[in-house]
């Protein structure tokens, strides 16, 4: 087996056999492939796609590159949900307490931002002394002693994704059904929880821009998961404006903690609480009020548990930029839409994403969202407000928020997007 003649095959559109699939991902993970082949074929995959049955190969290679887990001692079942990334998506630092609160364990190994979307590591690594990465048993004593972990895949678990996720982030080759569908699942299925649901983006600020697409994803990773008997469940969300009024590490995860303190933006708990019911009932568990756990202070009881057990602070300061810029609105009116895509690329270029792999992420860097769209807004009020400690990145964010926002006369009338626009099972 040659890795050109692998890239050959799918550049030429052909189908990769079960051999050249497992065998390239083996390659690559011994360092026997090297990035810029990967890359060469990602960009193939990219472009002519692969087929259910590639897909399939392409995610159980992936598992094998690594270790499975397994929580069979745990005495609650096991419940984990996954977004497709987008902007201002921080539902996975309320949701895992609160779903832990409702009596499940939820062991969410979770990734970093890529392209324009964050990460959740990334975030929470903006509360002092939180770490990531833990090994296999301080996970297990993490999830059996508060309920939830939030944490790095260890390098055992699917380490042929954790290279490609950070290859795929700096070469344009995220936004791949394929890639995207194994990636996750390969992930999902080799920690070992018992369901899943799954948070599938749709909108600009989405790697799928439209319905056709989202389902298609959808459906893609409900078999994958199906078919390895995990239950799993998707549900389409709506990714056209940013979630909440924060995207950034640091101001994400101070709107996180109002949402577990029983405030925080509609739109985040809504979503919080369709997306715990969702799982509460994927794990078995139906007796239990999400709404009121949020209610009752017991969600915030084991976030504060779950953050104190991997090294955080849960009540040290967050970060906060050195520098501030206000972005003014331009009319007065009817604030009709505010693009997450833009407001994406806006925080990610003001230093809370990376452009190559390697590089940090700033934790005070992001946009502050002062309205959302149907909000009636006045000439010169304040829209939005770029964080950063490099000042010398607000001209180059600025660039990506002109055509970010539109207002229209006063007395429009103005019907949101549901949160959720479907589901798959
Ligand atoms: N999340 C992942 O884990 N992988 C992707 O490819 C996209 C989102």
């Amino acid at each position: 087996m040659d890795v050109i003649s692998v890239i050959r095959t799918k550049r030429d559109r052909g189908e990769l056999s079960p051999q050249q699939i497992d065998w390239v991902i083996d390659a690559y993970t011994r360092g026997e492939v090297a990035d810029e082949q990967m890359s060469a074929l990602a960009m193939a995959i990219f472009l002519n796609g692969m087929n259910r049955t590639e897909i399939a190969r392409w995610t159980a290679a992936m598992i094998a590159s690594g270790e499975r887990m397994n929580f069979d001692t745990l005495s609650r079942p096991t419940a984990d949900k996954h977004s497709t990334g987008g902007v201002g998506d921080k539902i996975t630092l309320p949701l895992a307490p609160l779903v832990a609160a409702c009596g499940a364990a939820v062991p969410q190994l979770s990734g970093r931002g890529l392209g324009h979307t964050g990460g959740t590591l990334d975030k929470l690594e903006s509360i002092p002394g939180w770490r990531a990465l833990l090994s296999n048993e301080e996970m297990l004593n993490v999830l059996d002693t508060t309920g939830a972990v939030i944490c790095a895949a260890g390098d055992g678990l699917a380490p042929a994704d954790k290279k490609l996720y950070a290859l795929r982030d700096v070469t344009g080759t995220v936004e791949a059904i394929p890639l995207i569908a194994s990636s996750i699942m390969s992930k999902k299925i080799a920690e070992g929880t018992g369901s899943l649901v799954l948070d599938v983006k749709v909108g600009t600020g989405a790697f799928m821009k439209n319905i056709d697409d989202a389902r298609e994803l959808a459906s893609t990773m409900v078999a994958l998961g199906t078919d390895s008997g995990v239950k799993t469940v998707a549900l389409l969300t709506d990714m056209s404006t940013p979630l909440g009024l924060t995207a950034g590490n640091a101001l994400e995860v101070r709107e996180s903690v109002e949402v577990l303190a029983g405030g925080g933006p509609a739109d985040v708990v809504e979503l919080t609480l369709a997306l715990a019911r969702e799982m509460l009932d994927a794990a078995g568990i139906k007796d239990a009020d999400p709404a009121k756990a949020l209610a009752d202070g017991s969600a915030m009881d084991v976030w504060r548990r779950m953050i104190a057990a991997q090294g955080g602070d849960p009540d040290a300061a967050l970060p906060v930029a050195r520098e501030q810029h206000v972005v003014t609105a331009s009319a007065s009116g009817v604030l009709t839409r505010l693009d997450a895509y833009d407001i994406g690329i806006a925080a990610w270029r003001l230093g809370a994403g990376r452009a190559r792999k390697e590089d940090p992420v700033q934790a005070g860097a992001g946009v502050e969202i002062h309205a959302k769209p149907g909000d009636t807004v006045t000439a010169g009020q304040p829209l939005l407000t770029l964080h950063t400690d490099t000042p010398e990145k607000f001209d180059y964010a600025l660039e990506s928020l002109g055509a970010a926002y539109d207002i229209a006369e006063p007395g429009t009338a103005f019907t949101a997007n549901p949160i959720v626009l479907d589901r798959i099972a």
